[in-house]
């Protein structure tokens, strides 16, 4: 019958025998002797517990076999630490094939915001960044958004704990933000674009994401009209999906405009013929866009009626989608490398 005395020996001849052990291959006989599934000690032990009929005695040889069991494990596996350079003196096979290593690349939104960038650079836009934090008067108050007209429901906002002296901070969400600040900060005549992260309380589904990349536009001089607008438009929308693309302007809401628009470009993957697409209408919905109104002038400062321009908002998330007909919003955020490595 096992005693416990058997137990405490086979772990004094283990650290013996490993203190000897000099190779990888005496180790691992050992190892077996000790651990095999079969005919390991270790096993052997357990096995003769399992058959005792003294309930007591059962349980506490039980006990001391498990402990056995950890302790002869960290014996080996210390072994293993020490040994381990000494044992890894295996000559490379030069004939395997080697392991490539991965190379990044520019995110597609990114990649389409520069190639907006570039194109808008070319026409004379200056690029401004702009935060993301921001506080109410910007993205709201300044915009013609009062705190408490319900145009604030159109854009569902989170609220950041803390003040920017003394008005409540929110994470923009638009791009918008950046158009009084900039007013303040130049004298027209003015042209900027603004690419970046806006933020939104959205319920997130094929279409909305909480976080969302956009390029605001504007262009503030004198003598402005909506013929300039569309100009811009069309021609920043005809080189980024390179074709020619119309632009049709239905009439929006954007308390910062007046009028206010809707801009939708033809579809480009039928050529306005319908599809799935464009919802078989020949248009997808682009942007919001219109004439600057006279309330963000004066909360830049501007003397009034001196002044004229338009604004634009585009969702690169929506423009993206629309140029390689992607179908779900997450995908972007996704961080699935067999959506991203195809751009
Ligand atoms: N800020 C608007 C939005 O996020 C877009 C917009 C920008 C509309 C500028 C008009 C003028 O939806």
């Amino acid at each position: 019958m096992i005693t416990a005395d058997q137990i405490q020996a086979l772990i004094n001849h283990g650290r013996t025998a490993l203190a000897s052990t000099e190779t990888v291959e005496q180790f691992e006989q050992l190892r077996d002797h000790y651990f095999g599934r079969k005919q390991g000690e270790l096993v052997k032990i357990l096995r003769s517990i399992q058959h005792l009929d003294n309930v007591e005695h059962k349980r506490q040889l039980g006990a001391l076999a498990n402990n056995a069991k950890q302790e002869l494990q960290q014996l080996f596996s210390a072994w293993q630490n020490q040994h381990h350079h000494a044992s890894t003196t295996l000559v490379p096979d030069v004939t395997l094939p080697g392991i490539w290593p991965t190379v990044g690349h520019v995110h597609p939104l990114r990649q389409l915001q520069e190639e907006l960038v570039d194109i808008f650079y070319a026409m004379g836009f200056m690029v401004m960044e702009g935060n993301e934090l921001e506080n109410e008067l910007y993205c709201f108050e300044y915009l013609n958004i009062p705190p408490h007209h319900p145009a604030r429901d159109l854009q569902d906002t989170f609220y950041v704990s803390g003040d920017d002296q003394g008005v409540k901070r929110v994470l923009r969400t638009h791009t918008s933000n950046m158009q009084v600040r900039l007013m303040q900060q130049y004298t027209p005549p003015l042209r900027a674009v603004v690419p970046g992260r806006a933020f939104r309380n959205e319920a997130i589904d094929a279409s909305h994401e909480h976080t969302f990349y956009q390029m605001e536009g504007f262009v503030v001089d004198e003598n402005i009209s909506l013929g300039n607008l569309t100009y811009f438009l069309k021609t920043a929308m005809s080189r980024v999906l390179q074709s020619d693309v119309q632009v049709r302007l239905r009439p929006g809401y954007f308390p910062y405009v007046e009028p206010g628009f809707e801009a939708d470009c033809s579809c480009t993957h039928c050529a306005g013929q319908g599809c799935a697409v464009c919802k078989y209408t020949g248009w997808v919905e682009m942007l919001g866009c219109g004439l600057i109104h006279p309330t963000v002038f004066a909360s830049a400062g501007y003397e009034p009626g001196k002044y004229t321009g338009f604004a634009f908002g585009m969702g690169l998330m929506r423009l993206a989608m629309l140029k390689y007909n992607i179908d779900d919003i997450r995908l972007f955020m996704g961080g699935d490398f067999r959506f991203i490595d195809q751009f």
